[in-house]
């Protein structure tokens, strides 16, 4: 990646080369997204299933997602950084901007995420209005797993095709910088991409999109189970598993550490010790 990207860049990205979105939670996980190039490094509310044993998003606060924004800024500070409002942390625009102003001042944010669409208008208008950049997020939306019965497959009706692509373009109409689209057919998400006018960036929603995000844990090979939409890129979770069992088998055998790995003192300072202690 040359230059870092911008929300102004990213809205400006429609229609050039997919973009290569990550999720990330630490510092060491955000160096790495740095350094493969990722475009855009999401602090995702995920966090909270990958990263903090939770069942669901639900649980996770204001306080998590600052402070683990935090810890992927300093790993990534040329890679743009969005983090998510997590579950009831915008219900009203007032607490969305004081939700987000957390994230932009204390954990430097470049643009914050929700989920929703029409019904979250009033607060992407007072983000905007105060210069925070928003990202809007559709379909299969994780905070709304009690109301969608389940993570389920969204907008498979034509009335829920419909109101999705209102949504998006309401949603763009006001002004956020991209919209992740979950969990929906490719063909929904392929249309909404050619119905609005900023990058839509699809997991589980088909090849269409503008670009793709993928969780981090999913993408490695770390989680222990993976939705269909899923593709682990690398086996971490067989290769670590491999690296402990080795460390756990050499120390049980003794052949951890060996001289390369310990530190010497000289034969005449451990004599002059070893000659000086009681009784010798
Ligand atoms: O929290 C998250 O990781 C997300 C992605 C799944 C888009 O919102």
């Amino acid at each position: 990646m040359s230059e870092r990207m911008t929300a102004q860049k990213l809205k400006e990205s429609k229609g050039q080369e997919p973009q290569a979105w990550l999720t990330a939670y630490d510092f060491t996980q955000a160096q790495l997204a740095e350094e493969a190039g990722i475009d855009v490094i999401l602090v995702g509310d995920s966090v909270g299933t990958t990263a903090m044993g939770y069942d669901s998003t639900l649980p996770v606060t204001l306080d998590d997602m600052v402070y683990h924004a935090r810890l992927v800024r300093r790993g990534a500070p040329k890679t743009m950084m969005v983090a998510d409002l997590p579950y009831l942390s915008y219900t009203t625009p007032e607490q969305a901007l004081q939700s987000a102003a957390r994230l932009v001042k204390e954990a430097l944010a470049d643009a914050v995420k929700l989920e929703g669409g029409r019904r979250v208008l009033k607060q992407v208008d007072a983000l905007i209005l105060n210069d925070i950049p928003v990202v809007g997020h559709l379909g299969l939306t994780p905070q709304s797993v009690h109301a969608m019965g389940g993570y389920k497959v969204q907008a498979r009706t034509h009335q829920a095709m419909a109101d999705l692509v209102d949504d998006a373009r309401a949603l763009h109409d006001h002004g956020v910088c991209s919209v992740v689209l979950e969990g929906i057919p490719d063909r929904v998400a392929a249309y909404v991409t050619e119905a609005i006018g900023v990058p839509t960036i699809g997991i589980g929603a088909g090849n269409r999109t503008d670009g793709q995000v993928l969780v981090f844990h999913d993408c490695l090979g770390l989680s222990s189970r993976y939705p269909k939409f899923a593709k682990p890129f690398a086996n971490l979770r067989q290769i670590i598993l491999d690296g402990m069992g080795a460390f756990v088998s050499e120390v049980r055998s003794r052949s951890f550490p060996d001289d390369s790995h310990s530190y010497h003192v000289t034969d005449k300072e451990w004599e002059t010790f070893w000659n000086r202690q009681p009784g010798r």
